[in-house]
């Protein structure tokens, strides 16, 4: 078997891609595991056709990577792949479409609008701010519907803050969505499913030094505090894992998911979820893995061997 695995692309999270890619690459190479690294580009097809008994591990993150195209791409080709289908991932890559099947699961969610950029450009800021301030109240977020990475990503604390943080999210895409703020402890679950029904590692809690879990504290070494398990009572450990295996099953995923939700007075309630999860060295993933005494390798070299098309 050769590995192929693909990391880069052309969305805004191509940095952060190649950093899990790299990392994983060599993860699998010293568990003994014959590995081919590349990047998205007019040759990719004619490699994987040429590379005998193919599995590929698809490390893109954002738009191309977990959007499911490249998926649907590998599954017409007949080629295994670990992670979900691309009819999944498109699913749950788009925050307007996954929160509202999380919630109609009966999971708690947050309370979402989903505002496309002709709209909001039709009905004018001043309206849309009365409107959405008496839906869901101030603070809130504003998000892209489809990135990752906290890009785009805006806490809005007053009306007047509204429409510069819509337009900040436009920048990623056509379609915005704006969450009611959810307050508590954030934490990240990772799922795993090695055949044997989707388990849940132990819950990351996420301390970044500056309050906020922002593209730079994400990825900039010692800016965030992490802490797995969360330093949290054990029946809302627990609560944590359930909501990520129900989210994981709800969004139809498989071989691996991280499930980001927030811990709150009322319990944890799910606000993303991630079909290419990072791993990168401050990602969130190996930390899980390394908590539940899992090595990357030997991780990904597992899910290798039961890639589905
Ligand atoms: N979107 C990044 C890669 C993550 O969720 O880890
Ligand atoms: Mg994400």
């Amino acid at each position: 078997m050769t590995v192929i695995v693909i990391a880069g692309g052309l969305s805004h999270e191509r940095d952060v891609s190649l950093r899990s890619g790299r990392r994983v690459a060599q993860a699998l190479r010293d568990v003994g595991r014959t590995v081919v690294e590349t990047d998205v580009n007019a040759d990719l097809v004619a490699l994987i056709r040429r590379t005998e008994d193919a599995v590929v591990v698809p490390m893109l993150h954002g738009g191309l990577g977990e959007d499911g195209a490249l998926r649907e791409v590998l599954s017409v080709l007949g080629v295994p792949f670990v992670g979900p289908t691309g009819a999944a991932s498109r699913l749950t890559f788009d925050k307007s479409v996954a929160t509202p099947v999380v919630a109609a699961a009966g999971l708690a969610a947050p309370r979402q609008i989903a505002l496309p950029h002709d709209i909001f450009r039709e009905l004018g800021a001043q309206a849309l701010m009365e409107s959405i301030g008496q839906q869901l109240g101030y603070p809130l977020m504003v998000k892209p519907s489809r990135s990752g990475s906290a890009l785009g990503v805006t806490k809005v604390d007053d009306a007047a803050a509204l429409p510069s943080a819509l337009v900040a999210a436009y920048a990623y895409g056509p379609v915005a969505v704006i969450e009611q703020y959810l307050t508590g402890t954030e934490v990240a679950v990772t799922v795993l499913d090695e055949g044997e029904g989707p388990v849940a590692l132990p819950p990351v809690e996420i301390r970044p030094e500056s309050g906020v879990y922002d593209y730079e504290s994400r990825y900039t070494a010692g800016a965030t505090r992490f802490v797995t398990p969360a330093a949290l009572p054990d029946g809302v450990l627990s609560a944590a894992q359930e909501l990520a295996v129900a989210v994981h099953r709800a969004l139809g995923l498989r071989h691996m998911s991280r499930v980001d939700m927030m811990v709150t007075a009322e319990g944890p309630v799910f606000f993303e979820g991630n079909v290419a999860p990072g791993m990168t060295e401050t990602s969130l993933a190996p930390l899980a893995f390394e908590a539940a005494g899992r090595e990357l390798g030997e991780v990904f070299a597992s899910l290798v061997d039961r890639a589905g098309l």
